[in-house]
């Protein structure tokens, strides 16, 4: 399989730059600057590399570098924003870092005569995604100005005889006009790719490798019912049939009806040996009398790993523990930031609870979109395949204080309710991430004659691409209207509805 190397420089859009090359049908893999040699860049047969952005500069000592050897590879080279800065720097060129101010957002670059390979197919001036200050004043002795703007002498280099070649702007950002035509140009053009890569024959050859790694041997997957661990079942399940147990803890802090649709999905119809485990008292009663957040999550935590023993312990042998790994989750791990964000993502602790052969992790090369994309061809249902983020605490971070079966059931049925209506606006307009929490605050209210004396239901939405950041979504008035009419009308013991209008930072997307 031909595959390009996205060498990281600590940039902001890495992930889109990977994303972007496999969208064209060439897989790509993100690697740390400083986690692979020129030797085995080589030794790995990749057929091009691309040098991604960084916030750095190059003269700084501190900023990454890299082994020049690796200009010597015969490898075709893309330096993109930082990266086309630190190629000019590694081959002698001049970056100037004294510029008066930085060039950034929509930009029009001019192409330059002849015309690099680079540039095949895109017009003589479009528009750029720029976010810079330093540039490159004097291109290295072999290389050619290929494109410029107005503020920036050298937008585009290249040295065709040794295949090295640098944009400033960002091509794998969707503002710049040409850019996927410009990637394009780069793995088809000078890399000579042919594009084997697509998400399905990806799937049917995992498929087909798990079949035979995992031969003869019992495995375990923990289903939450999120896409990742859902995907992964149905992928192994058409791997290893029977050999595949699928448990699915439900803690009683799920949506209306989710823990029946999981089981509705996975219960018949994949083949698999699916076991749906009624914790709901367990969990519940875990958590009586506890209100500080940071409890409630360790409780839960605690209580799902034991959970998950006694049932591994019922069901025997086990030798491998599957998990719905994805390649973000990975990349993050070798960032060295893993401990935030894994704790998010996997059940915790559930490898060092249990011993194990080993972990089948089939998704872990794969995007969020790609894993999408598997589920689908798998047959997963539309609404698993794109639902929202759900956090594994469960509506217990949902339920400010102490939860309890009635609140848990007043929350259920608002949060239905507005996910309703906000999913009337349709996929391509909803919000990335919308719910209901119940307060612990009452406020009085008038229905009919009388005096009411309910809850305070406060409705979430917020727009973002990685959930580190988030902005709360301005959502039409009419759904707020409808939700908060329909929520204060149908769901018993609600008094009052509000809207949380706060970005993170500095509030968090979860309330607790
Ligand atoms: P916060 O509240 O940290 O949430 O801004 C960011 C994103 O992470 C989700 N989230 C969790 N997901 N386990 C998870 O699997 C958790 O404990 C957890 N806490 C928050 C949250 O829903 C949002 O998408």
């Amino acid at each position: 399989m031909e595959k390009i190397l996205v060498l990281d420089f600590g940039g902001q859009y890495d992930q889109l730059i990977a994303r972007r090359v496999r969208e064209l049908n060439v897989y790509a893999e993100i690697r740390p600057y400083n986690g692979i040699t020129p030797e085995e860049i080589l030794a790995e047969g990749y057929a091009g590399i691309i040098f991604t952005g960084g916030p750095n500069s190059v003269y700084d000592p501190a900023s990454p570098h890299y082994d020049p050897a690796v200009l010597k590879l015969g490898i075709p080279i893309l330096g993109i924003c930082y990266g086309h800065q630190l190629l000019a720097w590694m081959a002698g060129g001049e970056v100037c870092t004294a510029a008066e101010k930085s060039e950034y957002g929509k930009v029009t670059v001019s192409v330059k005569k002849p015309e690099s390979i680079l540039f095949t197919d895109v017009p003589a001036e479009s528009v750029c995604w720029m976010s810079h200050t330093d540039y490159i004043s004097t291109p290295p002795q072999g290389f050619r100005t290929t494109a410029f703007t107005a503020s920036c002498p050298c937008a585009a280099m290249c040295d065709e005889g040794r295949k090295l070649y640098g944009v400033q702007f960002h091509p794998e950002v969707t503002h710049t006009e040409y850019g996927t035509q410009i990637l394009r140009n780069f793995l088809y053009g000078i890399c000579g790719c042919t594009g084997d890569w697509s998400v399905e024959d990806y799937a049917e050859r995992t498929i087909e490798e798990y079949r035979v790694k995992l031969s003869g041997k019992k495995v375990l997957l923990a289903l939450s019912g999120g896409v990742d661990s859902s995907v992964a079942a149905a992928l192994l399940s058409r791997a290893i049939g029977s050999d595949l147990t699928c448990v699915f803890v439900d803690h009683g802090l799920l949506r209306k009806d989710e823990g029946d649709m999981v089981e509705r999905t996975f219960g018949s119809g994949y083949g698999l040996n699916f076991v749906r485990v009624n914790a709901q008292e367990r969990f519940i009663s875990k958590l009586a009398g506890v209100t500080e957040p940071e409890k409630k999550r360790k409780i839960i935590g605690e209580e799902f790993i034991r959970v998950f023993e006694d049932e591994a312990k019922k069901l025997g042998r086990i030798d491998v523990l599957a998990q719905g790994t994805i390649y973000p989750d990975v990349i993050e791990s070798g960032k060295g930031d893993s401990a935030v964000i894994k704790s998010h993502h996997n059940v915790g602790g559930l490898p060092d609870v249990i011993s194990f052969e080993s972990i089948a992790e089939p998704l872990r090369d794969l995007f969020k979109d790609e894993v999408r994309k598997v589920g689908t061809m798998l047959g997963i249902p539309h609404e698993l395949v794109w639902r929202q983020p759900f956090p594994g605490p469960g509506l217990a971070v949902r339920v400010m204080g102490e939860v309890t079966a009635e609140k848990l059931s007043v929350l259920r049925e608002a949060d239905a309710i507005f996910r309703e209506e906000v999913g009337k606006l349709g996929l391509e307009n909803a919000p990335d991430q919308y719910f209901a929490v119940l307060t612990d605050t009452r406020s009085v209210g008038v229905m009919g004659d009388a005096r009411t004396y309910g809850y305070v239901v406060a409705l979430r939405a917020v727009t973002t691409d990685d959930f580190m950041t988030a902005e709360w979504t301005k959502l039409p008035l009419e759904v707020l209207e409808r939700a908060s009419g329909r929520i204060t009308n149908e769901v018993h013991g609600v008094s009052r509805v509000v809207y949380d209008i706060s970005s993170k930072p500095p509030a968090t997307v979860e309330w607790e």
